[in-house]
């Protein structure tokens, strides 16, 4: 049976509490592909810098801000005037409260909140909303079209909301994740009064290949296996040398990749994940 939202919060209030439990410092909190990170990180800012998106000075929001990947990606690059955490698990916001209610230089807040509160009200607006990978856990219509209408309501004059998505021409069903076709958001967003201004693909193994479009007849597959033998090659017993040799190395493959097919096919069209901003329309 799919997953629907309810039994994304207990699946997420469960693991946020385990990985608090367990981690020793900061860095036992990241979960992410470092090649992930590698190309998606700089791919973000450099976004950021074109689109003129206050990031230092402005006020921020992290939706769904989890175990805090977000909220050290924007206090190590950037200084905002204001970083708001919200997440609809207590266990994320406790965690965060304890990691990150001080931090040099940058007033932060963190709230427990629930995105698809049709009342949902954060008392400020936001130069930016980050939203990364959480609205395709919001398969039901209904909470959805709430959600949109928050991101919206949220958002200062000339504010931008960043989502990953995928853009598939077909929207897919897997267990965990509704994964909304381009034009499904696109009809999403203009409901919510907004409009998509931008897509950048990211890297093509560093995360699922959902946008590959349609039934899958093995590429998601194939796609799928090399994913798996990066994770089984970064997973072997090396030492720190070689480690960083092929986190670069991979690193490069998938950026040359990237950066070849950016310039020939529209990124929308791209097999991977990719940054999505959203403006008033
Ligand atoms: C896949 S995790 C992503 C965490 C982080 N944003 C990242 O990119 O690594 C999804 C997060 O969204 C949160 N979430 C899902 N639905 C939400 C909702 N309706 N309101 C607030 N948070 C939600 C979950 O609790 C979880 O922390």
């Amino acid at each position: 049976m799919p997953l629907m939202q309810d039994d994304i919060r207990k699946h997420y209030e469960q693991a946020w509490k385990q990985m608090d439990d367990k981690a020793q410092d900061e860095a036992s909190l990241v979960y992410s592909n470092p090649i992930e990170d590698g190309i998606l990180y700089p791919l973000y800012e450099q976004l950021l810098n074109d689109m003129k998106i206050p990031a230092t000075g402005g006020k921020v929001l992290d939706v769904g801000a989890g175990s805090g990947r977000w909220i050290r990606f924007f206090t190590q690059r950037f200084t905002p005037a204001l970083l708001m955490g919200v997440d609809f698990t207590q266990a994320s916001i406790e965690l965060l409260k304890r990691r990150y209610a001080n931090v040099a230089g940058i007033k932060t807040a963190f709230r427990t909140a629930d995105l698809t509160d049709p009342s949902l009200d954060l008392g400020e607006k936001f130069d930016l909303i980050n939203v990364m990978n959480v609205l395709f856990h919001i398969p039901e219509p209904d909470r959805f079209t709430v959600a949109m209408k928050n991101l919206a309501n949220h958002l200062a004059p000339d504010g931008r909301v960043v989502t990953t998505e995928y853009m598939p021409r077909q929207s897919l069903r897997t267990n965990w994740m509704l994964v909304r076709s381009r034009y499904e958001m696109e009809s999403a967003a203009a409901a919510a009064g907004m409009r998509i201004a931008v897509i950048k693909a990211s890297c093509f193994y560093g995360n699922d290949p959902m946008g590959i479009d349609g039934p899958d007849a093995g590429l998601r597959q194939q796609f799928n296996n090399v994913r798996g033998g990066i994770k089984q090659v970064l997973d072997m017993q090396m030492n720190d040398q070689v480690r960083q040799f092929f986190v670069k190395f991979l690193t490069d493959v998938e950026s040359s990749m990237l950066n070849f097919c950016a310039e020939r096919i529209a990124e929308v069209d791209m097999p991977s994940q990719k940054l999505v901003v959203l403006a008033a329309a």
